[in-house]
Formats: structure tokens, sequence, C-alpha cells
């Protein structure tokens, strides 16, 4: 089975979502071990105490490159195969991206290359679009690699701007109709293909 670790900073929607396709046998191919959080009071660690998966705080390092090295250790002690990134708002160094080269999902909430890169994240991305004056927006899983939400796109669906949308109404319909389906989905697909990977060897 393969292990996922999930990094989360805030309030774990996204990380929700995962776990409900866990007990739900959506998420089959990868068992959930470990929730790491960036932040202490991250309503997401309650979540996942809730459904009984081991925690860890991993708070910011005095550096990107100390961090990534914390991180990888952390992840090698539960011999975690794959990570998912579900809100977690730190740039993860390469040191971090090359130990779990291929291995690594983001979910980011906007149509990329649209409003993505350093400096978009949560509710600014959502702010962005509607400054810009978008008609549609969305959400897209992708590989992680070395240039912030550059990585190979697995996934992507379009969601429609309303009239009056403020940033936190349209983060609401972006979470329910993409991200929250989106994310579990290609979370199993990779794990079938880590676990397929890990048997011929
Ligand atoms: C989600 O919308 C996620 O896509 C976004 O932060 C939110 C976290 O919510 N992530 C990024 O912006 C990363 N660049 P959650 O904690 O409820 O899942």
């Amino acid at each position: 089975m393969v292990k996922i670790a999930v990094l989360v900073s805030g309030g774990g929607t996204n990380l929700q979502a995962l776990l409900d396709a866990q007990r739900d046998g959506r998420l089959k191919s990868g068992k959930i071990a470990l929730v790491v959080s960036s932040k202490a009071d991250a309503y997401a660690l309650t979540r996942a105490r809730d459904a009984g998966i081991e925690t860890a705080v991993l708070p910011k390092a005095e550096s990107p490159e100390a961090y990534g090295m914390q991180l990888i250790e952390l992840l090698r002690l539960y011999q975690i195969d794959m990570v998912v990134l579900a809100g977690f708002m730190l740039i993860l160094h390469p040191n971090v991206v090359r130990a779990y080269a291929g291995r690594i999902l983001n979910v980011h909430p906007s149509l990329i290359p649209s409003f993505c890169g350093a400096g978009y994240y949560g509710l600014k991305v959502h702010r962005a679009a509607l400054d810009y004056g978008v008609k549609v927006t969305g959400a897209t899983v992708h590989i992680v690699n070395e240039i912030p939400d550059g990585g190979k796109i697995l996934a992507q669906k379009a969601v429609k701007i309303k009239k009056g949308d403020t940033p936190e109404t349209l983060q609401k319909r972006v979470m329910e109709k993409a991200e929250w389906k989106l994310l579990p989905q290609e979370t199993e697909k990779l794990a079938k293909k880590i676990a397929k990977k890990e048997k011929k060897h």
C-alpha cells in the first residue's frame, strides 16, 4: 500500500475531501499515513486527528533548505511514498522535489498558467481573477517540480464566475465544483501508478 503524506497549512477542506474519499473507497491504492502542518493551529490538524491519522507540525525553519531537510527526515521516518499538498502555503525546496520526484501533487485554485506562481495562494488567487475580470476560472492538480505551480498538469476543471462574486464566494464554488473532486481523483490515479511501479521492483 502506497503511504501518503498530506501537507496542509489551514482549514483543510481539501484534506477532508481526501479523508472522505479514503473512507468511501474512492482512494484505495494509497493510505493517508501522515498529515504535516506548517501551522500548529491549523484546523486541518483537528480533521486529521478526528480521522485517526498521525499528525506532525513543522513550522517555518530558518531557511527553505533547512525546512526541506527536516521534512524529508520526517517523511522517511514514516516511510512515505507520495506527498499531496492540500493548501500548503510554503514553497518546497528543490531538495524535497528531488527526493520525491514525480510523487508530489498540488492543488491550485486557478486554471494554470493564470494566477499562479509565487505569491498566488488562497484568497489572493480568487481576488486576482476577479480584478482581472476573467469570466471563467477553476482549479488545477499538477505534479510539483522546482518551478512554483510549474509542474506537469494532470487535471483541470473550469468554474464560471458569477455576477457579484467576492473572493470568498468564488473560493467556495471553486472548491466545491473543482478542487474537492479533482484532488481525490488524481491522488488515487498517482497512488495506483506508484503501486504498480513498486510491484515491479
Ligand atoms: C485551497 O483553495 C487550495 O487550492 C489553495 O488554498 C486553499 C486551501 O484550503 N492552495 C493554494 O493556493 C496553493 N497555492 P483548504 O485548507 O480548505 O484545503
